[in-house]
Formats: structure tokens, sequence, C-alpha cells
């Protein structure tokens, strides 16, 4: 546990968000051992110090943005969010990727930390879309997309290769006006979306 060093990039009610760096892979490998028949088939994470070593590059060489989250009260590590294939210039859009810890599942820090990913992706990192790609059978993912107000755009089928094989997957999206509309820091407190929000960005 390295709480106490990590310097939170935002911070919600319950969960904050924090870079990842070499002092978490002792973290993230317990998350993802202790997670794999929860995780398998919608996602394959990173499982050895190799892979987590090659997922640190990737993200300093800029093909993600990567977000993990950690609940406040004893500073564990719950989840993991990644912004994928960031495309600027004119597209300035991503893909999404994501899975929490198995045994911190179903509490809503999911929830709480993928509204805080957003405000980032939104105010900060000046992404103008993001999509979510989840399987038809995911139904916790899709509660989630849904849950943030996500719009379904359509389905794609044999869309992306997941645990080696071709997947169908349901294509739902998030633009900046639509999260800044319903969740903009300035607005009155009667005028924002319900929920699920936001924090003082640190
Ligand atoms: C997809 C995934 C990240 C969703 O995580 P999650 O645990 O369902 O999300 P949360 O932590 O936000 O928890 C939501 C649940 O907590 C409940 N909850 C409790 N307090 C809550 C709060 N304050 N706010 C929101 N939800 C809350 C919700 O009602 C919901 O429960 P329900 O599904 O029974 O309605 C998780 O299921 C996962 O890692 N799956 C495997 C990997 C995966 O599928 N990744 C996505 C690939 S597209």
């Amino acid at each position: 546990m390295f709480g106490r060093r990590r310097k939170a990039i935002a911070r919600g009610e319950t969960v904050y968000l924090f870079a990842p760096t070499k002092d978490a892979t002792e973290d993230f490998l317990t998350l993802t051992a202790g997670s794999r028949n929860f995780h398998n088939p919608w996602v394959y994470p990173p499982a050895d110090a190799r892979h987590f070593r090659a997922y640190l590059e990737r993200l300093a060489n800029g093909f993600a943005h990567g977000f993990f989250i950690a609940r406040r009260e004893d500073d564990s590590l719950v989840g993991v969010i990644n912004i994928n294939d960031p495309i600027m210039g004119g597209f300035k859009s991503a893909s999404l990727g994501y899975y929490a810890a198995a045994s911190y599942c179903g509490r809503g820090y999911m929830t709480e930390g993928l509204a805080l990913v957003l405000d980032q992706a939104f105010t900060v990192l000046d992404f103008h879309r993001l999509e979510a790609n989840v399987q038809p059978d995911n139904a916790a993912s899709l509660a989630l997309v849904r849950r943030l107000g996500f719009r379904k755009e359509g389905f794609s089928p044999a869309f992306l290769k997941v645990g080696g094989e071709w997947r169908d997957h349901e294509r739902w999206a998030m633009l900046s006006e639509e999260w800044l509309a319903a969740h903009a820091l300035d607005q009155p407190e009667e005028a924002k979306a319900p929920a699920h929000h936001v924090s003082q960005v640190v």
C-alpha cells in the first residue's frame, strides 16, 4: 500500500483517481489475479509484471490515458479505467476500457470513478467524444454506461477481438457537450443531472 505517496488527479465522495505507475505493480496484479473469472470474457487485463510494464509503456507513449481508482477510506485499488487509442485533430475521440476489482464491484465505485474520468476527459484532456463498446451480454457494463447517460449509437458485429475472438459489440458514446450540459460545475444545483458527480479536480 502506498496511498500516502499518491498524488490524486481528482477526488469524488468515495473514490479518487491516480496515475498508474510501477509503484502500483503489486496492487494491480493482486487486483487482476483475484478477478480473472470476473473479468473474462469481457476484458483480459495484464496478468503479470511484464505485461503491466508494457501497459505503462503504452501510456507513456501516448497510446492511452490510464486512471487507477482508489477508495478514499483505505486507499484500496478498486478499479481501472483507460481512455484508449486517442485520436485528436479533427476527431478528439477515444474508446474507454474499464474493469473493477471483483471484491469491490457493485458498490458504485466504478460509476463515481468513470464520472471523474469523464470530467477529466472533457475538461482537461480536451476530448470531444468517448465511446464505450460493450458486448451485448455484459449486463453490468451496459448498466454502467446507461447510468452515466451514454447514448446507444448502434451495434457492430465482430467489432473487436477480445480474448482471441472477434466479438459483437453495442456502441455507446458520450459527447463533451452532452456531459458538460448535464454536469457543468457552474450550473445551479437544480439544473444538474442527478447523481454520480463529481468532485474537485486537484
Ligand atoms: C463493468 C464493471 C466495471 C461495472 O462495475 P460495477 O461494480 O457494476 O459498477 P459500480 O462499482 O458503479 O457499482 C454499480 C452497482 O452498485 C450499486 N450502487 C451502490 N451504490 C451506488 C452509488 N452510490 N452509485 C451508483 N451505484 C451504486 C448500483 O446500484 C449497482 O448495482 P446493481 O448493478 O445491482 O444495480 C464491472 O462489472 C466489471 O469490472 N466487469 C468485468 C470487466 C468488464 O466487463 N469491463 C467492461 C468491458 S466493456
